[in-house]
């Protein structure tokens, strides 16, 4: 899904930066181009950026699984 239209960004883009490495707006903006232009799409573009942050955050596996081994 396109999140920002002015700079073609999808919501894929925006996974793939953070898995490359962004890990705030101005680096999501950097690598992007994301809300550079207009800035209607900050807002969707942020919560997009935070989700994929709580995704990378996220261990692989459930710590009960490490507690149990
Ligand atoms: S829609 Fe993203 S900068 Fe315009």
């Amino acid at each position: 899904m396109y999140i920002c239209l002015c700079r073609a960004v999808t919501d894929r883009d925006i996974r793939r930066a953070v898995d490359e490495g962004a890990r705030s707006f101005a680096q999501l903006q950097e690598r992007t181009g994301c809300s550079t232009c207009c800035g209607c799409c900050s807002a969707d573009a942020r919560a997009c950026l935070d989700e994929a942050l709580e995704q990378t955050a996220a261990p692989a596996f459930p710590a009960v699984l490490w507690a149990s081994a």
